[in-house]
């Protein structure tokens, strides 16, 4: 089974209670959004490989460290999770970034597909999904086969704000990722919001609604 980690840094936990608020701004929103998002990079980038490298300082030739050059991919899933990818870009700026849309039918509450771009050797990339919501699991379930089918494998999902029932459809569906999320939330309600949760993270990150 994969990592299951809430990542509940101080700074992340003040961030997510004002980006909860109803009142908070459409511009607020996004800026929190982005921080938390780079605040949780430390974390779930952790495990990155570093390499060995001869460097010269101005007293010495000594070997330190630095990243072994792995390709990474940040795919976010439309519309919400667009605002998690300049935060992680701004710790790894030479990623890449594919998309996959996908909203959910309000009635079924299923995902549905309608974009994916994607890095063209993604197979061979270490992938980091996003998205600000894990809710069901369905849209994390869906983008995660979609992403497996082009041969990808190595695939880490990261959330701001998940509920216990997302995160069993996603665990049972995808046992081998990693998930990470800011905060566990308490349940889902009838129409498959998550409670306390902060709405919705689409409308509220572009001011849709
Ligand atoms: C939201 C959110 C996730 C999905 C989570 O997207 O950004 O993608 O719901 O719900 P699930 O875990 O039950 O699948 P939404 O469908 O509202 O689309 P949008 O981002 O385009 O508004
Ligand atoms: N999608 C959202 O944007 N918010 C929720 O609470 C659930 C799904």
């Amino acid at each position: 089974m994969g990592k299951f980690q809430v990542i509940s840094h101080p700074l992340i936990q003040h961030k997510l209670s004002i980006l909860r608020r109803k009142n908070t701004s459409t511009k607020d929103f996004r800026e929190l959004v982005n921080e938390i998002a780079m605040l949780m990079g430390y974390e779930v980038l952790r495990d990155l490989p570093l390499e060995d490298v001869e460097i010269e300082t101005p007293i010495t030739t000594t070997v330190q460290k630095q990243l072994a050059g792995k390709k990474l991919a940040i795919v976010p899933i439309l519309r919400a999770g667009i605002g998690m990818v300049d935060g992680l870009l701004s710790l790894v700026p030479a990623a890449k970034v594919g998309h996959i849309g996908m909203y959910r039918n309000e009635e079924t509450l299923q995902p549905v597909e309608y974009l994916v771009k994607l890095p063209e050797d993604i197979d061979h990339r270490h992938i980091f999904v996003v998205d600000p919501m894990l809710a069901t699991g369905g849209s994390a379930v869906m983008a995660i086969e979609t992403l497996k089918k082009r041969g990808a494998s190595n695939i880490k999902f990261v959330a701001l704000v998940a509920a216990p029932e997302g995160v069993k459809v996603l665990q049972e569906a995808h046992p081998d990722i990693d998930i990470y999320t800011a905060a566990l939330d308490e349940r889902l309600d009838e129409k498959g919001y998550i409670v306390p949760g902060l709405g919705d993270a689409g409308d509220r990150l572009f001011g849709t609604k």
